[in-house]
């Protein structure tokens, strides 16, 4: 009897993307078919949660999109709204709309016109699928500190079709279902079925801060095109979304107690971002455990308060020699000796942080790339010298690290506040490194918790070409083919290739908590977000959930990689993200032929 139901594939795909890798993961070849009418148990009989019939999804290209996607949500529940069953109630819902909306069929991954999809007769379905969370859920599920929820998971598919997976936490489950839907391909003639049961899977993450850093300053990126990076990041079980809200260029978030700083910081009037927003970002994140991490970068990145408040800043928009003031255009700082700066920041801290708080841990002071010069035209200094500026800048940080921690928030700064300032920090303060693996070592090594993320390795945005324009009468050939600061573009091989961990000694890589991909955007909107982004960024997803070493401590291999990052760039597709091909069908067909 289930000789007859073994499928008659001559090829299997070529491909299991299961993206990121799990620890382990072992799979047969029989073919399970899955049925829209599945039901999902939590927890054993008493809970059991139907998933909504197909068609009757929100619209996510709706305004209120959120809001339909939170009652769809809370009304699947017979009148338990606590955070684990809004976490697993959504998790249920997702995988609902992946396995019988969001697949694709895998022609790319076999040869041409081969005959590579299961037999339609006979099916064989899954029967069960049973969540079994074997312990309760921290009080802040929604908004877990680092370490603080077990995000492990295990995954069994029957040959006959029973599927269990099991974890400590309601996002461990949620998790383990996102790899469950990674299983599953669409049939060209309807239909969803995995031809890779049975499945034994256990996996855990390397690395307990998974994130990617958005810059909504240079460029805004409306709500929709965040719930959309959020999803994907969710997908590739990243965990944070450190939100680079604000810079010099625009001031997009809206502060009610002073309205005037968006009102006159944006670009323009509909490029803001409500309270509601936030909340909203915040909540919908939170829920797939992306937690969202906001940044108010400064002193340096802030001559967009100018806007508003111009006796706050120094140094604003000074030309045409703004390169002496700043790294970017336009020049400003906010004033480091000047008690007006610090009722403005007390204000600014005191009015979003009590909202960001039921939903994040963190705060991110920001601290990179501050220019001395700019000082020297700040009326409440008028130095350059480092020996002046030093102490300001302690007493500076010291009244923001007092206010971010009396709120009961886990500070976040670039690393220069250490390793270039020599700043005295909270012990617990999390250190955002970017400038090199020696910093990284440098940091773990003074003993405070670093997050990675090299430039040459991981920021997304270099390798665009020069958006500055050159000045009549500057020769212009100097400077040709005109590369940007960071080029080359960091392909996907690249961000593959790098170790969080590189250099760093051994008595210290306890420090070294995650990493982050980040996404500057001088030349990234909502247009190009999506390519720019992904699947990029999942290379940097597989190294901090998997690690950069296989099990034998080698490198991980870009040959294994390469298809299935395909197949997940197509999971994304297939999600509504816009992720770029990394090869073309031809390479994809058939693995051997594009080697070098
Ligand atoms: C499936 O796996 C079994 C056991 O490993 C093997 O004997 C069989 O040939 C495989 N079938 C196909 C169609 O690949
Ligand atoms: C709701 O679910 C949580 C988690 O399973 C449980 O601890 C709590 O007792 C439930 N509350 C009600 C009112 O059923
Ligand atoms: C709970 O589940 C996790 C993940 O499957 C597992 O690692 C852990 O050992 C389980 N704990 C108990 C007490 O069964
Ligand atoms: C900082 O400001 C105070 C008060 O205005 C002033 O007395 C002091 O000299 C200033 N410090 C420096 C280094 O300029
Ligand atoms: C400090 O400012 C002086 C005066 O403008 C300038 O000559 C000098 O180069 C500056 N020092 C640095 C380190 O930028
Ligand atoms: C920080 O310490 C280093 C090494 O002692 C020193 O070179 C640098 O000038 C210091 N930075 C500041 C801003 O004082
Ligand atoms: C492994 O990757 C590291 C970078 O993280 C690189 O320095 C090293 O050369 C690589 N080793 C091999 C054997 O390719
Ligand atoms: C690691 O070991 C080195 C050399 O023994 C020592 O100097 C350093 O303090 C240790 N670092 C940590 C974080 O324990
Ligand atoms: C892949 O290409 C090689 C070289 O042309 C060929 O020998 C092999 O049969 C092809 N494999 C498939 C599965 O098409």
């Amino acid at each position: 009897m289930m000789r007859l139901l073994l499928t008659s594939i001559l090829c299997l795909p070529t491909a299991w993307a299961i993206w990121p890798l799990p620890s382990t993961y072992t799979h047969g070849n029989t073919t399970l078919w899955i049925d829209p009418s599945i039901k999902i148990t939590y927890n054993g009989a008493g809970q059991v949660l139907e998933s909504s019939p197909v068609g009757t999804q929100p619209d996510p290209h709706s305004s209120h999109y959120l809001q339909k996607l939170l009652n769809t949500y809370h009304s699947s529940w017979s009148g338990n709204n606590s955070a684990t069953h809004q976490v697993i109630s959504n998790a249920i819902q997702r995988t609902h709309d992946t396995l019988f909306g969001k697949l694709f069929v895998p022609w790319k991954f076999h040869p041409r016109f081969s005959d590579f999809e299961p037999d339609c007769n006979n099916k064989l379905f899954v029967k069960s699928i049973s969540l079994q969370q074997n312990a309760t859920d921290p009080a802040d599920i929604l908004k877990p500190a680092l370490g603080g929820v077990s995000e492990a998971y295990t995954l069994t598919v029957t040959e006959s079709g029973d599927v269990t997976i099991t974890s400590s936490s309601s996002i461990g489950l949620s998790y383990g279902l996102t790899t469950f839907t990674q299983l599953f391909f669409e049939h060209t003639d309807g239909g969803a079925y995995t031809s890779l049961a049975p499945v034994s899977i256990t996996d855990a993450p390397k690395f307990a801060w998974r994130g990617l850093n958005v810059d909504t300053s240079r460029t805004f990126k409306p709500m929709i095109d965040l719930y959309r990076t959020v999803d994907a990041l969710a997908y590739s079980k990243f965990n944070r979304l450190h939100w680079h809200i604000t810079d010099s260029q625009s001031w997009p978030l809206e502060i009610p107690s002073m309205p005037e700083l968006a009102d006159k910081g944006a670009y323009v009037g509909f490029q803001k971002y409500s309270p509601e927003d936030v909340r909203a970002l915040q909540e919908y994140g939170s829920l797939l455990g992306v937690q969202v991490v906001m940044e108010i970068d400064q002193p340096g990145h802030t001559s967009s308060i100018a806007f508003s408040h111009p006796e706050l800043i120094a140094a604003f928009e000074v030309l045409p020699n703004w390169d002496t003031y700043a790294a970017e255009p336009p020049s400003g700082t906010l004033k480091l000796n000047s008690t007006a700066v610090y009722e403005f920041l007390e204000k600014l801290f005191d009015d979003l942080l009590p909202r960001l708080k039921p939903l994040t841990q963190y705060f991110h002071l920001g601290g990179d790339e501050v220019n001395l010069n700019a000082y020297n035209l700040d009326d409440t200094v008028g130095s350059n010298s480092t020996k002046i500026l030093q102490p300001l800048m302690q007493k500076f940080m010291d009244r923001n690290m007092a206010q971010i921690v009396a709120a009961n928030f886990t500070p976040l700064v670039w690393e220069e506040m250490l390793l270039t300032w020599n700043l005295t920090l909270p012990s617990q303060t999390l250190i955002n490194s970017w400038q090199s693996d020696e910093n990284v070592a440098a940091i773990a090594s003074k003993g405070y918790r670093v997050i990675a993320g090299n430039y040459n390795y991981w920021y997304l945005d270099c390798g665009q070409g020069q958006w500055l324009d050159f000045r009549p009468g500057a020769s212009s050939a100097q400077y040709w083919p005109y590369p940007d600061y960071c080029s080359p573009r960091h392909n996907w091989r690249v961000m593959y290739s790098y170790d969080p961990l590189s250099g760093v000694p051994a008595n210290a890589t306890q420090f070294v908590v995650g990493g982050e991909a980040h996404i500057w955007s001088e030349q990234t909107d909502a247009v190009n977000l999506d390519q720019m982004v992904w699947p990029r960024a999942c290379a940097a997803g597989e190294v901090l959930w998997s690690g950069a070493k296989d099990e034998y401590g080698q490198n991980r291999s870009q040959i294994t990689a390469s298809p299935r990052l395909s197949e997940m760039r197509e999971r994304l597709v297939a999600r509504g993200v816009r992720a770029e091909p990394i090869q073309m069908p031809f390479c994809t067909m058939n693995g051997t032929q594009c080697a070098l």
